[in-house]
């Protein structure tokens, strides 16, 4: 057994995350996950951690309950950045299982409900006609896969459309990674939950928060109050606004920075289902790690990870590791265990929507390619801007020419 270097003796770790740019994976994942899979590391907020990156020790951990997603927002435990929610809404899906409301949220979150399909597809058709009126260049990400994101989530909560540009507006600020607490957050999420409370309301609100709404009349649910409500609604817009048009955004870099998968499918469109799975595996979308807190001590490889220590998933990691995905990164839509990536996550926190994940950027892609079909960046890839200090990797702007 080779010996890890001790998070308690060995000093000074590297600091994590590594690198925001979104065209390539950071050089230090490969040596890592070669040499020490489990290695310490300092992150944004000054703690130390153990920072996990090849496949199977990451899939250990999270299909592991003694690694906690809970309690990384107990008090003073180390963190990965600082909370820009209040702490009990960490364990968001925790909290909607409680409260009785999981399978209302898993029906709103279901691809196949009647019409949801053809609407986003009739949403990616309105804003080419809209990119296409204004001519190239145009930017990506602000003409379409935030509005195109933003807007399922309306229609999955059942509020209006013209309520989209107010909560899109919070996540530049809700899914920051600093190092001690933001003024702006608590700003917004007050705000947000005012909104989302008076929405409940309103006689017109169906979807999910119509639902929602209905159960404040049910004796069974009288333990819920209109905040609880309203959390659920902004959570799931955020949660899923900024996963979605951040994995669209990052799989179009990644189409249009390899010309040769992207004619592949827009070629032949029938590849687009295999491909979007590909891209959720290469895709660079986490900018951090997933966090979890060891609630016990737990040999991890050849770390003995201590109760109380911090843990974070490298998703990169695992996604393209050779001993789980030979040739990680050749871009491969016939691969037989593409599926088995983990932009989802895994094991208790699986995320819920993979099948909604899915549909949404499957669609934007088929409309896209069809509509565009000589998409292309506009500007050198060397010239896309990243964001910092954030959860995603995303380019601020995503100049466009067809
Ligand atoms: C391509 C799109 C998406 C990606 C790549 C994605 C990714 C992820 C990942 C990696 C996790 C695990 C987090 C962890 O283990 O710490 C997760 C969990 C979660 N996701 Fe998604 N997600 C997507 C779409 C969505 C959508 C559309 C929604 C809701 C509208 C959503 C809601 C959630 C929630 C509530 C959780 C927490 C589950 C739990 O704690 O049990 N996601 N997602």
């Amino acid at each position: 057994m080779t010996t890890a270097p001790d998070i308690r003796t060995e000093t000074p770790p590297p600091d994590f995350p590594f690198s925001w740019d979104g065209t390539r994976v950071p050089a230090e994942v490969e040596e890592l996950r070669a040499a020490t899979p489990v290695r310490r590391v300092r992150t944004i907020a000054g703690d130390e951690a153990w920072l996990v990156s090849s496949y199977d020790l990451c899939r250990q951990v999270l299909k592991d309950d003694r690694f906690s997603l809970k309690d990384t927002s107990a008090p003073g435990v180390p963190r990965q950045y600082a909370l820009t929610i209040p702490p009990e809404v960490v364990n968001n899906m925790g909290n909607i299982t409680g409260a009785g409301l999981r399978r209302a949220v898993l029906k709103a979150l279901n691809p196949k409900a009647p019409g949801l399909l053809a609407r986003l597809r009739e949403d990616a058709h309105r804003l080419v006609d809209l990119m296409e009126a204004e001519g190239p260049t145009v930017d990506l990400r602000d003409a379409f896969c935030e509005p195109y994101s933003a807007g399922m989530h309306c229609r999955i909560l059942g509020i209006p459309q013209t309520e989209a540009p107010a909560f899109l507006r919070s996540l530049d600020i809700a899914f920051m990674n600093s190092a001690c607490p933001i003024t702006g957050a608590k700003i917004n999420w007050d705000r947000d939950i005012t909104r989302m409370t008076a929405l409940l309301d309103d006689p017109a609100t169906h979807g999910l928060m119509g639902e929602l709404a209905a159960l404040r009349d049910d004796p069974d649910y009288a333990h819920l109050t209109d905040e609880m409500l309203a959390t659920v609604g902004v959570t799931m817009f955020g949660a899923g606004t900024i996963s979605t048009s951040g994995f669209l955004a990052m799989a179009l870099v990644y189409l249009l920075t390899h010309p040769i998968a992207r004619d592949l499918l827009r070629d032949r469109p029938d590849l687009i289902g295999p491909g979007v799975e590909e891209l959720l595996r290469v895709n660079l979308s986490i900018g951090d790690a997933l966090p979890r807190l060891a609630l016990e001590d737990v040999l991890l490889g050849d770390v003995r990870v201590r109760r109380g220590e911090l843990v974070l998933v490298l998703v990169e990691g695992a996604n393209l590791d050779p001993e789980k995905f030979p040739d990680p990164h050749r871009f491969d839509v016939h691969r037989d265990n593409t599926a088995d990536h983990l932009s989802f996550g895994g094991g208790a926190h699986y995320c819920p929507a993979t099948a909604l994940g899915r549909a949404h950027a499957r669609i934007a892609l088929e409309v896209l390619l069809e509509r565009l079909p000589d998409l292309a960046l506009a500007v050198p890839p060397s010239q896309l801007v990243w964001r910092t200090g954030f959860m995603k990797r995303i380019p601020e702007r995503l100049p466009v020419a067809w």
